[in-house]
């Protein structure tokens, strides 16, 4: 049943990769501060760099709760369910930064994957502890297909258009902490 593993071994990172979907829930400090889970795993968005590092492509969307989270307090946990095959639900609990994608290593980090449409920044996770548990009630389900949209809705958009909606959408969490702030102002002279 239940198990903690001393690190990401063999077995359970060929699980992880496999999954098409996976949860990653965060919160702010503040006692009142509403905690925040959000679905991943857009195919070809996330990978296992060591046995304590994991990392995904972090597309722009309407919400930015994760980095919020990440830079004020770094907490995450990450949650992977088995929709096939033999029962299994794994959980990474650890640490997470953003690299957003003005930052000088973001180009190192982009490279570990293919597409990179929409992309705003690298979720790096140092996992702290690694767990199983017998996944006996989650339900079998097939995958039908990836949707393939958010990915081409941003692209549509441009580099600009991208910017301009993460400057309306992503600069605050939604309790007011700072999230995605990283674009520069349209009066700027140059990104940072
Ligand atoms: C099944 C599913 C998979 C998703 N996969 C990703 C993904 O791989 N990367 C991503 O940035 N957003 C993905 N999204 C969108 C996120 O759930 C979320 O809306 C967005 O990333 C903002 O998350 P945040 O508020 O936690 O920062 C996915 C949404 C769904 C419903």
């Amino acid at each position: 049943m239940g198990k903690v593993h001393e690190q990401i071994d063999d077995r359970l990172r060929t699980f992880i990769q496999a999954q098409h979907v996976f949860f990653v829930a965060t919160a702010p400090l503040a006692a009142d501060g509403r905690v925040n889970l959000s679905p991943k795993g857009i195919d070809g968005t996330f990978t296992v760099v060591d046995e304590r590092t994991v990392a995904w492509l972090d597309i722009t969307a309407s919400g930015a709760e994760t980095i919020a989270h990440l830079r004020e307090n770094g907490r995450i946990t990450v949650m992977f369910c088995a929709f096939t095959g033999p029962p299994n639900i794994v959980r990474l609990h650890g640490r997470g930064r953003v690299v957003s994608l003005y930052d000088a290593d973001f180009d190192a980090w982009a490279a570990r994957f293919d597409d990179l449409r929409g992309a705003r920044a690298v979720i790096v996770v140092h996992v702290e502890r690694v767990s199983d548990s017998c996944g006996y009630g989650v339900p079998l389900l097939e995958h039908a297909g990836e949707r393939d949209l958010l990915q081409p809705f941003m692209e549509r958009k441009g580099a600009d258009g991208q910017a301009d909606y993460r400057r309306l959408k992503n600069r605050t969490s939604i309790d007011g902490l700072p999230a995605f702030d990283d674009d520069p102002l349209p009066t700027d002279p140059a990104p940072r």
